[in-house]
């Protein structure tokens, strides 16, 4: 039996790494993680992913694995190539005994993840290996606990019949504007991708739907330079780093207006 699971280890913060990741990892035989695939031969820093798995697990039975992480052309034949070259060490390591296989990544393993290129890459080489994965904590759920909303202690995502939209930013300022055109939550990933509106944009759309109030972007969520401020000061900001989050909180008139929301329904 051949199984390979995608981990997904929460945004940065080791804390924010569920018990049964770590099992997982912990019994794993191999754990693989991605790191940055340069065109240089010098061997790449560690990961995100690596940095908060070594919380938890030795570095024994740890390997690397390049991936085009920064590659803006979209479906483009680095990235399909270092998919193949990954999908074939794991491959390798259960030529070589291996029966479980864990690949680590940041956040969930089935939002926005590397994981799920891998897995459909190793499934067409791997006869009869099973995929799971571990669901981990999400930088939206992170920014949402430690930014303070209306409620002095997080930022609500939905409440009642709210509507949450989660959008990558790459998809540019006309997705963007239709978004915050909703009344409901808007989640926007890849706020400092090159590929995206630049952050004086972002908070000027914001501030054209009337969308300010409330609105905050995370930056480097549990990592070294982390930072949360209101999505108000993004003006003053040349950039944000491509780790960055960005949450616009629903319209709301008052405690439990939500409820009667006509994009949900009342619950
Ligand atoms: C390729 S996606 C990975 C998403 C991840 N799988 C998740 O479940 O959160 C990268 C985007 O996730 C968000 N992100 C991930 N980690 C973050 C962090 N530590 N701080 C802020 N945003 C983060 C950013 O929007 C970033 O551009």
């Amino acid at each position: 039996m051949k199984t390979l699971i995608g981990v997904g280890v929460g945004p940065g913060d080791p804390e924010l790494v569920t018990v049964k990741a770590v099992r997982v990892l912990r019994e794993s035989d191999v754990v693989f993680v991605p790191v940055m695939g340069g065109p240089g031969p010098e061997s790449p820093a560690a990961g995100r992913a690596e940095t908060t798995i070594r919380a938890h697990i030795g570095p024994e039975r740890i390997r690397r694995v390049a991936f085009a992480l920064n590659d803006q052309g979209g479906l483009t034949p680095r990235r399909t190539s270092a998919w193949q070259a990954a999908a074939s060490e794991v491959a390798r390591a259960f030529e070589a005994g291996a029966t479980t296989i864990s690949f680590g990544t940041i956040g969930d393993p089935n939002l926005y993840s590397t994981f799920s290129y891998l897995a459909q890459t190793v499934r067409g080489m791997v006869r009869g290996v099973s995929v799971e994965t571990v669901p981990g904590i999400t930088a939206m759920q992170d920014l949402a606990a430690r930014s303070a909303g209306m409620t002095g202690a997080g930022t609500v995502l939905a409440e009642g019949g709210e509507s949450l939209v989660l959008l990558p930013l790459t998809g540019g300022a006309g997705a963007l504007r239709d978004a915050l055109g909703q009344p409901g939550t808007v989640v926007g990933y890849k706020l400092g991708a090159a590929a995206g509106p630049p952050p004086e944009e972002v908070r000027r759309l914001l501030a054209e739907a009337g969308r300010l109030d409330g609105a905050v972007v995370g930056s480097r969520l549990g990592l070294e330079g982390e930072d949360i401020r209101p999505a108000a000061e993004l003006a003053s900001l040349p950039a944000v780093p491509y780790l960055s989050t960005l949450i616009v909180p629903a319209r709301r008139e008052g405690v439990g207006s939500g409820l009667a929301r006509p994009d949900g329904g009342a619950r």
